[in-house]
């Protein structure tokens, strides 16, 4: 097949340039604009990068127009009804599913890694107890650069796999000892007898004074919740931790700006705005009057858990959660939730709404996964920090693939400046 190429041509001047194309595997082509500025003195500009491919990659593929998501090539509706959460990391981090005896190692190595130095325990004492745990997950996170100096030189791939087991064995520790700080209870230790989402659920619920059994419902609802959040090619946070990257910054300073990115309510902090979006709405007769604030450019108030810059069509993780409320609900014996009825409702009630239908506008996996944490028993200041836990694997999928291409560079985007012309310094007297 011919080499596509797209011509550029300076209508002024007449200089023509010929811009290749180039095509992945599938989705849409792109144009390498690399040579735009010395043929044409010119760079593009894509405010919120819209259009801009930044990289290649080959982790997870979307289809925004067809709701398709995919990790390496497997849809997430097959990794959500067949795969667990253990099994998907190792998928995001190697690239194919691991065999048998892959697995268990790779189950044994995250196992061994979930206590986190008692030093670091004690900075939690120096938040305050209604410290939004996204603030200590953060700080921890990036603290851990200081504790493990003998593994930390990025261009050792033996370095980065201990960092992807670490990080990845950790962070549901770091999480729990964020909670328990708020609560003013004790820090509870991992258990390596127990699964990924078992031990986080036992690290946050269990207490010394009595036993503590995981609910093995409540613990498959995590599990599937963290297959459906753990990856999304390059979205803000994941786009974060490969710019922080790029400066060849050590990778928990990196994950530490992803968690930060996150945070935002645009992005992670979604779940938690949709729980209190919903709790401020209160009953179906509300709808209409928060919809209408939703419309009304002036009232900065959106509708939380709905529109995604990638699906234009549905989320496929919004469907799957959706479904899975209603049997976990079921389940978990709380049928008449109250808020997942209104939810509902909503969701309904939006989608005959010309505003949503014509700007394709649906709800996203932030919209649901809160009401399952509710069940579960998860504060709602915690929601976007179980989202960070279950998006840690793929920010430390993309560093590494990231680190381990040799074209890498630093990640530095140009500007359309539009301030002041050069002027003279006028002396403070003189102003
Ligand atoms: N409520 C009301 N109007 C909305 C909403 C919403 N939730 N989302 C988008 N719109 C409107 C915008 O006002 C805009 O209208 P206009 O064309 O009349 O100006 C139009 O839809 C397009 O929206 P943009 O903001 O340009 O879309 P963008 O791709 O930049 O933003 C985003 C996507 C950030 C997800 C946005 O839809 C939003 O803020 N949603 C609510 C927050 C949310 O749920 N975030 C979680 C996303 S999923 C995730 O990160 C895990």
């Amino acid at each position: 097949m011919a080499d596509k190429k797209f011509e550029l041509t300076d209508l002024a001047s007449g200089k023509k340039s010929l811009l290749p194309v180039k095509s992945g595997t599938i989705g849409p082509d792109v144009l390498d604009i690399a040579a735009i500025n010395k043929d044409h003195g010119v760079f593009t500009h894509d405010p919120g990068f819209g259009v801009t491919s930044a990289t290649e990659s080959k982790i997870t593929y979307i289809d925004g127009d067809a709701g398709v998501l995919e990790y390496r090539g497997y849809p997430i509706e097959q990794l959500a009804e067949k795969s667990s959460f253990m099994e998907v990391c190792y998928l995001l981090l190697n690239g194919d599913l691991p065999k048998k005896a892959e697995l268990e190692k790779f189950n044994d190595d995250i196992r061994h890694h979930t206590m986190i130095n008692e030093t670091l325990l004690r900075f939690y004492n120096g938040f305050h107890h209604n410290a939004h745990p996204m603030a200590m997950v953060s700080a921890v996170i990036a603290s851990m650069s200081a504790f493990y100096h003998d593994s930390m030189d990025i261009h050792n791939p033996r370095h980065r796999e201990i960092f992807a087991h670490r990080i990845i064995a950790k962070i549901p520790t770091i999480a729990a000892a964020a909670h328990k700080h708020s609560l003013g209870q004790p820090f509870v230790y991992p258990r390596n007898d127990l699964g990924y989402c078992a031990n986080m659920l036992n690290m946050f619920f269990a207490v010394p004074c009595e036993p503590y059994h995981v609910d093995p419902v409540a613990a498959e609802a995590l599990d599937l919740l963290f297959i459906l959040h753990a990856d999304h090619e390059q979205n803000a946070s994941t786009s974060t931790v490969r710019l922080a990257g790029s400066t060849g910054a050590n990778p928990y300073a990196a994950i530490s700006a992803g968690v930060a990115a996150l945070w935002g309510p645009a992005h992670g902090g979604a779940n938690e705005a949709v729980l209190a979006m919903l709790e401020q709405i209160g009953t179906v007769e509300n709808v209409p009057k928060y919809l209408a604030m939703a419309k009304d450019k002036s009232s900065h108030f959106r509708l939380m858990g709905f529109g995604h810059r990638v699906y234009k069509n549905f989320d496929p993780r919004a469907k799957i959660i959706r479904a899975a409320c209603h049997k976990v609900l079921e389940r978990l014996g709380s049928t008449n939730n109250p808020l997942f009825e209104l939810a509902l409702k909503l969701e309904e009630i939006a989608l005959k709404d010309s505003y949503f239908v014509e700007r394709k506008l649906y709800p996203n996996v932030d919209f649901y996964s809160g009401i399952i944490y509710s069940a579960l028993g998860i504060p709602r200041s915690m929601f976007t920090v179980m989202f960070a836990i279950a998006r840690t694997v793929g920010w430390v999928a993309h560093w590494q693939e990231m680190i381990s291409d040799p074209a890498m560079r630093i990640g530095r985007p140009r500007q359309l400046y539009t301030g002041a012309g050069k002027r003279d310094y006028v002396e403070l007297g003189k102003r």
